[in-house]
């Protein structure tokens, strides 16, 4: 058994952090959200895993992930020149597939769920394909499974006007080596892309043995901002054990669970869990509040934040305004010039979004 990750792709619902870095290395909880499905994956015991990457973000994902050694197991990086689609990236994946049954996963998906345990249902019923999926309540936004009272899949449907059911395909995929065939004999579609859920559908038509669970933990697909605080706020609720390894001074506190990480200093400030805050930043004045995910090398002074994401480097200075729902990006600064500002002064990238709440 091998697994593919699909960590390629644009990104675009998700800029502007993605004009600069892959959607995938976005972290949640301070972790790349591509190594909870690696970690997943392992657990499952599968230590074969093919990442597609592209030509932007390929190196960025290499370089972060390496070849395994992390997670203790052996990773292989295939280069999908264009995001044509998750079935092209299947086709180009192919060598090393080979006749292997694989376990697909999308890169940007974090699920809670045992995959051994659907690996178990996948192998044990003899299946050409098993498929997970969760209901949800706008189902026209995903691709759409009808199944029977067993779960066998009767059709497949993308983004329908009118939903045929409310169970929502998550990304992740069980496959055996006949999608090969499929995938060679369906054509692109409307949007241009060789589409995973057309040559399932292949599958069923051609009467192999293809079959659906539910998965009743939750499933965050990243792709957009809100998305992203949503997964940063499961993560930390029901993953974050304390620990603190930075520095706390006299007038500083943390309560709840909260992480600190080496080489960070607090003063005068308190952190509220569940939080994390990286390695080797500095807060001074400040309030951090649940759900805060802090990355390394983070300069915080008289803030006061709360339910958001900072990401590495970032400075954040004298804001007087509560921070909320936020995301700040690598290495942004927001500052005060003034101590009684009549005037807003933006360096803002494309695609950025600002609301004065
Ligand atoms: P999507 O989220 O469907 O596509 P995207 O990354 O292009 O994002 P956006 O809609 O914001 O532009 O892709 C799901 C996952 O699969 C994601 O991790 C990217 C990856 N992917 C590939 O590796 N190759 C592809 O050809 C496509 C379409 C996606």
């Amino acid at each position: 058994m091998k697994a593919l990750i699909l960590s390629g792709g644009k990104g675009t619902r998700l800029r502007p952090l993605t004009y600069s870095g892959a959607k995938q290395l976005v972290p949640v909880a301070n972790k790349p959200i591509l190594w909870y499905g690696i970690e997943g994956i392992v657990a499952a015991g599968i230590t074969d895993i093919g990442i597609i990457i592209s030509p932007e973000t390929g190196n960025e994902v290499r370089d972060l992930t390496g070849d395994g050694l992390l997670f203790d197991a052996k990773i292989t990086y295939i280069l999908q020149e264009e995001p044509a689609g998750l079935a092209h990236a299947v086709k180009v994946a192919q060598p090393f597939l080979g006749d292997s049954p694989f376990i697909m996963y999308l890169g940007d998906n974090i699920i809670e769920a045992n995959l051994g345990e659907f690996l178990t249902t996948f192998q044990s019923n003899q299946l050409d394909s098993l498929i997970l999926l969760r209901r949800v309540s706008n189902p026209s936004a995903f691709g759409v499974a009808k199944v029977d009272d067993f779960g066998r899949v009767e059709f497949l449907v993308e983004k329908p006007k009118h939903p045929p059911s409310n169970l929502a395909l998550v990304g992740v995929y069980f496959f055996s080596p006949a999608i090969h065939q499929a995938i060679s004999q369906i054509q692109p579609s409307a949007r241009g892309e060789l589409e995973i859920t057309d040559a399932i559908q292949w599958l069923i038509d051609q009467r192999y043995p293809v079959e659906s669970r539910i998965l009743d933990g939750w499933w965050l697909d990243t792709g957009k901002k809100d998305d992203l605080l949503e997964a940063n706020r499961i993560v930390l609720d029901t993953q974050i054990t304390p620990e603190i390894m930075g520095e706390l001074d006299s007038r500083s506190q943390a309560i709840g669970r909260v992480r600190i990480g080496a080489g960070t200093q607090l003063v005068n400030s308190s952190i509220r869990g569940p939080a994390i805050v990286g390695a080797n930043c500095y807060l001074e004045n400040c309030f951090i509040g649940p759900y805060t995910s802090i990355a390394n090398g983070v300069t915080l002074i008289d803030a006061d934040i709360e339910h958001s994401v900072i990401l590495q480097g970032a400075k954040i200075d004298r804001i007087q305004q509560r921070i909320v729902d936020s995301v700040i990006g690598r290495r942004a600064h927001l500052t005060l010039a003034d101590r009684r500002p009549k005037a807003l002064r933006f360096m803002i990238g494309d695609d950025s979004q600002i609301e004065l709440a």
